[in-house]
């Protein structure tokens, strides 16, 4: 996820577009950067780190136009860098692009230009762009862009601009989002309406496979075949820190709506064009790596442990190989035994958990290869590890993690398969299945997330108590661990999760009247010993909220207070 910003008309462009950019730090803030067509031509300032690094630079030397791009960075293809920073070039320097997304394809298209003779001085995909828009302009941009656009895959929102048409600012929508803010004598461009709001509330929302052509007094809207459109515009009519928040009421709630998209995010370009294969070409490891390893460990903190909790599930189910599951600030105290022939993968959000860090240390001086799931592309894990596997869920803002671990779970998932492809653990057929039920979540998540108001009235209900147990068996056990630690991290409700079938050795004393039970019953295999564990909990006087599938609602009503069904399942 980044942040792009766009501007025409009279003001000081430089400032709309830093102040545009503060608004979308959100999104991302590993570097920054504006192009902006001076008496000069297009020049370009860059900066890694926060937006103030920027705004230093620019200090000494303020880029005077009025017309310009600008971008705040989330690193996905390389690190975070000046180099790296957008706006991007090309060769000639006349053409300046701002990417939000994912160009899949780059690779290829980055060859293809090499071989044409062009010079690429970034690791970025979106760097491609620059390179193919300057190869196919015949003196219109916006046929210049339509054409770079056809051979691209992937998401992307853009703002280009090119010095041999100064009078405009080309935008184009494709799976990331992007807004046209209208004004009088000005127009913009945004990933989000708080980044334009200061000047207007007169907004044009763009769909997939949408553009438009701004000049200081008109808009153009077209599809990405040159057919125009006509729009209604949309008054905004909320506050500023509203639609910083996307119109939810805190940061959580939005990123807790952002997971389908993190899912697709994370997914792309990692499932290849017949669905049946995942493809990893990030990864160093290699088959005969692959097929020498004896054991995994995983190691983590937090939620970052439970999403390995889960992972050790799917990588033993799908891989057959043995895999343990370790807190990162107790495994290098325990004495693990790890080999040469040990893959140890590290999780981290953050990428700069100190214990986490500690385990990677600790891994590597043994010789085990590791792997780091992380969601910061030039973190401290991320550099140290041997192979990572970015999470492509953007900046998670809230303190307690949500789509950051779900998005966890997918790289998981991406990673087993992966590995069983290598070793031959499961058949071509059981790998499509699974890649395919994959596909399918982030559409059945948003169906979920559209039961939002039932689920707040039962958290309305259970407010009340001091006291909640979570139950589950196998992976709704670990998902079960997940859900109490964020219930004591964000209600301060004492919580805890208890495989179903352990309560009965002790715990099940504190089972009391009216003391509420969240029930995980999602795994089909231990449903009926599930149900008798809700039994045990029903008889103490628990009132007992189960989650599991649509078809077992009813069923399970007859033993449970309250039950809500989750859409579909990932079976291995
Ligand atoms: C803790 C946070 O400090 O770090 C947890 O409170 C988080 O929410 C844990 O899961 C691990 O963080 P990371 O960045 O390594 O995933």
């Amino acid at each position: 996820m980044c942040g792009i910003v766009g501007y025409i008309g009279k003001r000081n462009t430089q400032n709309v577009l830093i102040e545009g950019l503060k608004k979308l730090e959100y999104r991302g803030y590993d570097s920054a950067g504006i192009a902006v067509f001076t008496d000069k031509g297009l020049e370009i300032a860059k900066a890694k780190g926060r937006l103030a690094n920027l705004e230093t630079k620019l200090e000494n030397t303020p880029l005077i136009g009025s017309v310009g791009i600008g971008h705040t960075r989330w690193a996905t293809h390389g690190k975070p860098s000046d180099v790296n920073s957008h706006p991007h070039t090309d060769d000639s320097h006349k053409f300046s692009v701002v990417h939000n997304g994912i160009i899949e394809n780059y690779l290829e298209l980055k060859e293809e230009l090499i071989a044409e003779g062009h010079t690429f001085v970034s690791e970025t995909d979106t760097e491609v762009i620059s390179h193919l828009i300057a190869r196919e302009y015949e003196g219109d941009i916006v046929k210049a862009v339509q054409k770079a656009i056809s051979h691209m895959r992937g998401a992307y929102a853009l703002g280009v601009l090119t010095e041999y048409e100064p009078n405009k600012l080309v935008a184009v929508r494709q799976a990331s989002p992007l807004i046209i803010g209208v004004g009088e004598d000005e127009n913009f461009i945004g990933s989000d309406i708080p980044a334009i709001l200061e000047y207007t509330r007169n907004v044009y929302i763009l769909n997939d496979g949408e553009m438009a052509v701004l000049t200081q007094d008109a808009v153009e809207l077209m599809t990405i075949e040159g057919n125009f459109i006509s729009r209604e515009m949309i008054r905004v009519d909320w506050d500023a820190a509203t639609a910083e928040k996307g119109g939810f009421e805190h940061f959580m709630l939005k990123e807790i709506h952002e997971q389908p998209k993190a899912y697709r995010d994370t997914m792309r370009g990692r499932i290849d064009a017949s669905g049946k294969h995942v493809v990893l070409p990030e990864l160093k490891l290699n088959s005969e790596q692959i097929k020498n390893i004896r054991n995994v460990q995983i190691v983590a903190c937090g939620t970052a442990y439970h999403a390995g909790l889960v992972g050790r599930s799917v990588i033993e189910q799908l891989v057959k190989i043995p895999v343990e599951t370790d807190v990162a600030s107790e495994y290098r105290y325990r004495s693990p035994i790890i080999t040469p022939e040990t893959l140890v993968i590290v999780v981290s959000q953050s990428g700069e958990t100190t214990d986490t860090l500690a385990a990677l240390r600790e891994a590597q001086s043994h010789g085990a290869h590791v792997l780091a799931i992380t969601n910061v592309v030039g973190s401290s894990i991320a550099r140290d590890a041997d192979d990572v596997i970015t999470t492509l869920a953007g900046p998670e803002i809230a303190v307690a993690s949500t789509k950051a671990y779900t998005s966890q779970l997918i790289a998981f998932y991406l990673l087993g398969l992966y590995l069983a492809e290598v070793r031959g653990t499961q058949t071509p057929e059981q790998i499509a299945h699974i890649i395919a039920a994959m596909q399918a979540l982030p559409e059945q998540v948003e169906k979920m997330l559209s039961q939002a108001d039932a689920i707040k009235d039962f958290a309305e209900q259970i407010s009340k108590h001091e006291d909640l147990f979570f139950i589950g068996r196998g992976l709704d056990y670990a998902v079960a661990q997940e859900g109490s630690l964020k219930l004591k991290e964000i209600s301060y409700i004492h919580s805890e999760a208890y495989p179903a079938g352990e309560l009965k050795h002790g715990t099940l004393a504190l089972i009391e009247d009216e003391i509420p039970v969240i029930a995980l019953a999602t795994q089909e295999s231990v449903l009926e010993k599930t149900v008798s564990n809700i039994k045990e909990v029903k008889a103490r006087g628990a009132e007992v909220m189960a989650i599991t599938f649509e078809e077992h609602v009813a069923g399970l009503l007859k033993s449970v207070d309250q039950a809500f069904a989750i859409i579909t399942h990932i079976v291995p």
